[in-house]
């Protein structure tokens, strides 16, 4: 039966990197007898250009009728002065609420080929395989009250809450721990326990769960310590698991591990396994329309696609087979490059079905 994917390809380079992933999934299609059928929506700032809204109905239908959605990015300098309601931020942080996709797994993982364009020593790095999962629909992001207040003495004072309850604790920490059972049994939960009492909560809660998972060797690490052991020795971890806001900082920390933000691709789940991929990059309006953004985190988080939502996990692994055979031939975009010769998107996303075909 013929499964749907959503396509949002949103703001800045999110239209290039998605025109490279709509080719290769063309080729998917023609070639390997891929049954998907695509529609493309409008979100951020282009469901606001086209609808008066970063997530417009129609666009939040046909997520919710579809077996997948793949993203490109969004935001835009244009869009900064517009009511926070309004913002494309608020596009992509609806759809991950509507859908509940509570579960956003970031892998980061060098290619030996990219051991030098990392900032860290190659040694620090060289094998590095990190899945990091942020519980991505409650926390600070979310929770109520908020706002920005008017206090009597005539200054203004911002607020955010920081809730979590078990349930929400209770789900982020069985994704994780499955996840670790498929990898290498290791998981450090992230929190700040040592201040704040959700974090005491959130430990408490996945000590629990960790009870049923007695295969998992469980640690605890407060977030501060995290980012330094990231940066510091980080092949100690396996899988980390973490609240929204510790969870965006530390997987930007994660990623430039990796030599780029360019290669890394995410997946965001709900309890059924259906989801949202898109690339963890933002929309870089500063390269946007010059087609030197780096498409592979698109084309892997095709490949999270075709693994976590549709089953085809031997498509998958062929994708993540044709990016490694890319890199080897020596494809490298700007970002990558090391200041040596750079091949625009549109090649890097030929080198890419190109690898793919070769595979047939
Ligand atoms: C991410 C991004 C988003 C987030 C922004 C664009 C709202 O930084 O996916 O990591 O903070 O979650
Ligand atoms: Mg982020």
């Amino acid at each position: 039966m013929s499964r749907k994917i959503a396509i949002l390809p949103g703001d800045g380079i999110g239209l290039e990197i998605i025109a490279e992933a709509e080719k290769m999934l063309q080729c998917l299609q023609h070639d390997f007898g891929l049954d998907v059928e695509t529609e493309t929506a409008a979100i951020g700032g282009a469901g606001f250009d086209q609808f008066g809204h970063p997530l417009p109905e129609s666009t939040l239908a046909l997520c919710r009728q579809s077996d997948a959605i793949l993203f490109g990015s969004i935001g835009g300098p244009q869009y900064d002065s517009l009511d926070r309601e309004l913002r494309p931020e608020r596009g992509l942080l609806g759809l991950r609420s509507s859908l509940e996709l509570f579960s956003n797994l970031r892998p980061a993982m060098l290619y030996p080929q990219l051991a030098s364009a990392s900032s860290l020593k190659p040694e620090i790095v060289s094998g590095l395989d990190i899945m990091i999962v942020r519980e991505l629909t409650g926390g600070i992001y979310f929770g109520q009250p908020r706002g920005i207040r008017d206090l009597e003495n005539g200054e203004r004072q911002g607020f955010n809450t920081l809730v979590y309850a078990e349930h929400e604790i209770e789900r982020i920490a069985r994704s994780a721990f499955d996840i670790a059972m498929l990898r290498n049994r290791k998981l450090c939960s992230v929190d700040k326990a040592n201040v704040l009492e959700v974090s005491e909560l959130w430990r408490e809660v996945v000590t629990a769960v960790g009870r049923d998972y007695a295969d998992v060797e469980l640690s605890h690490m407060y977030v501060d310590n995290a980012a330094m052991q990231l940066v510091r020795a980080p092949k100690q971890f396996d899988v980390m698991v973490t609240g929204n806001m510790f969870g965006d900082i530390l997987s930007d920390t994660a990623a430039m591990l990796t030599g780029s933000i360019g290669m890394l691709p995410s997946a965001s789940l709900d309890k059924n396994g259906k989801g949202m991929y898109e690339p963890i990059h933002g929309s870089a309006p500063d390269i946007a329309g010059k087609s030197i953004a780096n498409p592979l985190a698109t084309l892997l988080s095709v490949a999270m696609m075709l693994r976590y939502s549709l089953a085809q996990p031997e498509l998958a692994n062929m994708i993540d087979t044709a990016v490694g055979n890319v890199l080897n031939q020596g494809f490298r975009t700007a970002d990558i490059a090391a200041g040596g010769n750079a091949v625009s998107t549109v090649e890097m996303g030929d080198a890419v079905v190109a690898a793919l075909r070769a595979q047939i």
